[in-house]
């Protein structure tokens, strides 16, 4: 089956082609990052009113550099659900009105369970496996049994990961995104000129979930009680501190699922799932299979939403012209 996909749940207006769930035969990217890079965050109305301009542009794209006419599309997925309200309507309203005008079928997509399927798009991966979907707006660790049943075992009590970054880049003026201006200037970094206080939930229901007000407040505004007077006080150290505490703290509940389902399968997603220090951290664990997506699928696109439509599409799952755009989702299955 050829699938259409469409994204436009943030800042990204994104539209890809993919074949049976596994093929990329085409993914387009068009980044808002420049327009927002001056406002050092996404700003909604400008996403939602860029994401209107761009959008049939972006399909067009996609099926031209696959090759293919909307003829020869079976069935469209999209991005219905969590995201800015404005970017994702723009997305489902066009999804709708080209399935409506061509007959096809179409689905609305989880941009969370989208971020998870990213690695499966190249890589036989068998279920059950612990997902680990980091994100500027998600911190989830979770285990996954199939393609849309997912179970939280642990998130976070208040900012996401990938906000986290953000926030403390914005706040020294490191770049735009956060998260990658931080992974860059890191890598020339010696963590140890700060040594951020590790957060503790540790206890009963919060075994699995993650803070980051914590050290990014410590950050922000305790970097004198944090720092390490042996160590020179410039951008690279704090930077490479800061990811080192954030990620260990991620790192060390991830393990800790690992540990007692005996999952020894990890599957990462989310713009989060680019940082080269996690990768290296999870890199060195010899005895358990860890699948990053390639580089290019971290950050939001269109072929994890087409691949993971396929499946729902496959089954038989349609949705109708009344689909609407929800900026929040009901929450996932908990573990007990
Ligand atoms: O998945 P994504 O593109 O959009 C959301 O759904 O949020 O993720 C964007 C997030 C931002 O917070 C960005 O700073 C972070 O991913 N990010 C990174 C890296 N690249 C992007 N965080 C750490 N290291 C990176 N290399
Ligand atoms: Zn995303």
């Amino acid at each position: 089956m050829t699938i259409l996909g469409i994204e436009s749940s943030c800042d990204e207006c994104a539209a890809a082609v993919v074949l049976d769930g596994r093929r990329v035969v085409s993914s387009v990217v068009a980044t808002q990052l420049e327009r927002h890079a001056e406002f050092d965050g996404v700003v909604p109305e400008i996403a939602s009113r860029l994401h209107t301009e761009w959008i049939e542009d972006v399909v067009a794209r996609s099926l031209g550099d696959a090759g293919v006419s909307m003829a020869g599309v079976d069935g469209l997925a999209v991005t219905s659900r969590p995201g800015l309200a404005g970017s994702l309507l723009v997305g489902v309203s066009f999804a709708k009105a080209l399935a409506w005008s061509t007959g096809k079928p179409f689905v609305g997509v989880n941009h969370v369970l989208a971020h998870l399927y990213a690695p499966l798009l190249s890589e036989d991966v068998a279920y059950p496996f612990i997902g680990l979907m980091v994100s500027g707006g998600h911190t989830l660790i979770c285990r996954a049994d199939g393609f849309d049943d997912i179970t939280v075992l642990g998130t976070t009590i208040d900012d996401a990961i990938g906000e986290a970054f953000d926030k403390v880049a914005k706040h020294y003026g490191f770049g735009y995104p956060g998260g990658s201006a931080i992974d860059a200037l890191a890598r020339s970094g010696d963590p140890r000129a700060c040594r951020f206080p590790s957060t503790n939930l540790y206890k009963g229901e919060h075994r699995y979930d993650v803070s980051y007000s914590g050290i990014k407040t410590a950050a922000i505004r305790q970097l004198d009680q944090f720092w390490n007077p042996a160590y020179e006080r410039n951008d690279r150290n704090l930077a490479a501190a800061f990811e080192k505490a954030a990620v260990d703290m991620l790192v060390s509940r991830l393990l800790r699922a690992i540990e007692d389902t005996g999952i020894k399968t990890v599957v990462a997603g989310g713009g989060v799932a680019a940082n080269t220090y996690l990768r290296a951290r999870l890199a060195a664990k010899p005895d358990l299979r860890v699948i990053f997506p390639p580089l290019s699928l971290c950050g939001d696109n269109a072929a994890m939403v087409a691949g993971i439509g396929y499946h729902m599409l496959a089954r038989g799952d349609r949705d109708g012209l009344e689909l609407n755009a929800s900026p929040r989702v009901a929450g996932f299955k908990r573990s007990a």
